[in-house]
C-alpha cells in the first residue's frame, strides 16, 4: 500500500504571494504534477491540514479543483489555518467526514486502518485533542488489532523547535497515554511544523510531513519570530509491504535537473 502524504498547502487568492514572494497555491500544483508522473501511483492522499490558509469556501474550491486532477481517493484533517464549517460545505461528498462535532475519522478499505483525529482549536494556532477525541480513539483502537496509521495535524511531540513546540498539540501527553496501549498503531503522522521530523513516541513512529508551501528554518532551543525559508516544497510517500515494516520517504518538488546516469 502506498500513501502519499500532503500537508501545509495553505492555498490563498492567486494575487496574495507569501511575503511578496511565495505561490502556495503554484507550488501545491507542482507538486500534483510530481505525484502525477510518480511510476507507481499512490493508493490514497492523505492530507494532513492547514488546506486553507484563511478558511475560506474559495480556497478549498481551488484545492478540490488541484487535487482531483490526480483522480486518487483522498482523506482530509483540519489545520489551525482551516475552518469546518467550510471544509464540510465544499467537501460535503466525503462521506467519512462527520457531520457534526470534531472531524475525526477511520477508513477500513485499505490493507492500514487510517484514523484521522481533529486538533484544531477555533481562532487558536496551537492544537488540542478534545475528551470526546480521546474517548473516540480509545475506542477505536480498542476495537481492531489491525494495523493503524494516526494522522493529526499538530504534532503530539515536542521537535525541539521551541518556537513550534509552543503551538504543537499541547495535550499531547494524554494522547500518548492512549497510543501507547495499543502495539497496534505503526505510525503517527503529522503536519504543521513545515519540516521532516522524525521520533519514537508512545511506542510508535511518530513523523512530520514537510509542507507543500515554505518550509520553516531548523532553529533549535530558541524562541524566534515567525520565519519561513525557501527550501523546496515536498511531501511524502508511506510504504507498507505484507510482513515488511513500513517506511516513509520524503520527496522534494522542483526541477532538479532530470536522472542523471552514473
Ligand atoms: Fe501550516
Ligand atoms: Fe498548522
Amino acid at each position: 500500500m502506498l500513501i502519499a502524504q500532503i500537508t501545509d498547502i495553505h492555498i490563498r487568492a492567486k494575487s496574495d504571494l507569501v511575503a511578496g514572494r511565495f505561490d502556495n497555491t503554484a507550488s501545491f500544483a507542482e507538486t500534483v504534477k510530481t505525484i502525477a508522473e510518480m511510476a507507481q501511483k499512490p493508493d490514497i492522499l492523505l492530507v494532513t491540514g492547514d488546506i486553507a490558509d484563511s478558511g475560506k469556501v474559495s480556497e478549498y474550491e481551488v484545492f478540490r479543483q488541484i487535487i482531483e486532477q490526480l483522480a486518487i481517493p483522498y482523506l482530509l484533517l483540519p489545520g489551525n489555518h482551516d475552518k469546518r464549517d467550510a471544509m464540510r460545505q465544499v467537501f460535503a461528498d466525503h462521506g467519512y467526514l462527520p457531520q457534526h462535532g470534531p472531524l475525526n475519522w477511520v477508513v477500513d478499505n485499505y490493507p492500514l486502518r487510517l484514523i484521522g483525529l481533529d486538533s484544531l482549536v477555533d481562532d487558536k494556532p496551537y492544537g488540542m485533542v478534545s475528551g470526546e477525541t480521546l474517548n473516540w480513539l480509545d475506542a477505536r483502537l480498542a476495537e481492531t488489532d489491525r494495523q493503524t496509521l494516526i494522522a493529526i495535524h499538530h504534532p503530539p511531540f515536542s521537535s525541539g523547535m521551541k518556537s513550534m513546540d509552543a503551538i504543537s498539540c499541547l495535550n499531547g501527553d494524554e494522547m500518548a497515554e492512549i497510543v501507547s496501549k495499543y502495539q497496534h498503531v505503526i505510525i503517527t503522522t503529522s503536519g504543521h511544523q513545515h519540516r521532516s521530523v522524525q521520533t519514537i513516541w508512545a511506542g510508535t513512529m511518530a513523523n512530520i510531513c514537510p509542507a507543500t508551501s515554505p518550509q520553516i528554518p531548523l532553529i533549535l532551543g530558541v524562541e524566534t519570530t515567525p520565519q519561513i525559508i525557501k527550501e523546496p516544497p515536498s511531501f511524502q510517500i508511506h510504504y507498507k509491504r505484507d510482513n515488511q515494516p513500513l517506511v516513509t520517504h520524503t520527496i522534494p518538488v522542483g526541477d532538479f535537473g532530470g536522472l542523471v546516469d552514473v
